[in-house]
């Protein structure tokens, strides 16, 4: 057996109200200069949270789809004149990343450009605290966070374990809000952090239990969760799901699913989350000569009897919340294609671990069955 090693967070604390332990666990830390980064829609519980903080706070709204770099620097300026000795992001995987960064970078000599890729960050002296409310990218627990450079259209990655939080909340009243639609989409781009890891050519058994346990959570909860989004045991199972798709992302990390929808997010300013649901059935269909017994594992999952069979239920479940099937659907036609297989070449670091090889003609063939009216 190959080794392997886990950072996580010093503290997860997942279940209902976990949140209200903030307050206390920022005194305990004895930070005096807080800065909150808040998703819109969580601006009062951001308030109420920093009203009961003991220490100088700075909230800043985010206002924003996923971060840009250019955007991603006019938020470092801001920070690096509060000096703050902690930065929490209270949001979606777009905010959580964002607050990462500034909390990497807010006191360091080293620029955002200069740390895409894998372990180029020299360290992090800002304590740093995520309150995921969406159930997706797992941001809270991993150490990645990716920003999309408009001058090449890429979006890129930083790696680096210094970006693990400190300490995550998961706090499934938070989610109870989330719009259907992206409660479907996140949820989807979890699934697919659990599946690239648990397929993946560096799979590894430790990693395989969160993978398998996420991938079952969300099998059995998102239908629920999507048409009720009240229901706080649905809304909690599809945390979890996200939790362990975001422990996988540190030690095995996702493969083609995410290395094709790149280009789709970065030119065509498409969801992350959305693009990977589309994505997802046609690269397993891909995959699946490669890595027979783990996708009829994933098939079991979702209570199917077969590989193929287990492909299709999860393009079922996919298509009952609401998700097209077909990029045509959402405004992608033939002439992307070779953009979007050219784009989709320049992300090796993922590439790499997929179970089959992809070459250029295997990313175009992907598409054109994306594109076309014939399946
Ligand atoms: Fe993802």
């Amino acid at each position: 057996m190959n080794g392997i090693i886990l950072y996580q967070p010093q503290k997860i604390a997942f279940g209902t109200q976990v949140v209200l332990q903030l307050p206390d666990d920022c005194r305990q830390a004895g930070y005096r200069r807080i800065l909150l980064l808040a998703a819109l829609p969580l601006l009062d519980t951001a308030n109420r949270l920093a009203a009961s903080f003991d220490a100088e706070t700075q909230i800043i709204e985010y206002r924003f789809g996923e971060p840009t770099v250019d955007y991603f620097d006019g938020l470092l300026n801001i920070a690096g004149e509060f000096q703050p000795d902690c930065v929490i992001g209270i949001g979606g995987g777009s905010v959580l990343d964002t607050a990462k960064l500034l909390a990497a970078l807010c006191d360091s000599r080293q620029n955002v450009r200069e740390i895409f890729g894998k372990n180029f960050l020299k360290g992090r002296n800002c304590g740093l605290i995520c309150i995921p409310t969406t159930s997706g990218t797992g941001s809270e627990v991993s150490p990645n966070a990716i920003l999309l450079d408009e001058s090449s259209m890429e979006k890129k990655g930083v790696i680096s374990p210094y970006l693990i939080p400190d300490v995550c909340y998961i706090d499934p009243d938070l989610m109870v809000g989330l719009p259907a639609r992206i409660t479907a989409e996140t949820a989807m781009d979890a699934l697919s952090h659990c599946i690239e890891a648990y397929t993946n050519k560096y799979s590894h058994p430790v990693i395989d239990n969160y993978a398998l346990a996420g991938i079952r959570l969300i099998a059995d909860n998102l239908e629920i969760a999507y048409h009720d989004g009240q229901n706080i045991d649905a809304r909690a199972a599809l945390a979890l799901g996200s939790m362990y798709g975001g422990l996988c992302l540190g030690p095995v990390n996702t493969a083609a699913v995410h290395a094709l929808s790149y280009g789709l997010g970065g030119k065509y300013h498409i969801s992350h989350g959305l693009a990977n649901a589309i994505l997802l059935p046609e690269v397993m269909k891909f995959n699946l000569p490669a890595s027979p017994d783990k996708y009829r594992e994933i098939a079991l999952a979702f209570g199917a009897a077969s590989a193929g069979e287990g492909i299709e239920k999860i393009k079922a479940l996919s298509a009952a919340c609401g998700i097209p099937q077909k990029l045509s659907e959402i405004g992608i036609s033939r002439s992307d294609v070779e953009t979007l297989a050219d784009l989709a070449m320049k992300v090796t670091r993922l590439l790499v671990n997929n179970p089959r090889e992809v070459t250029k003609e295997d990313a175009i063939d992907i598409f054109m069955k994306l594109v076309v009216n014939n399946s």
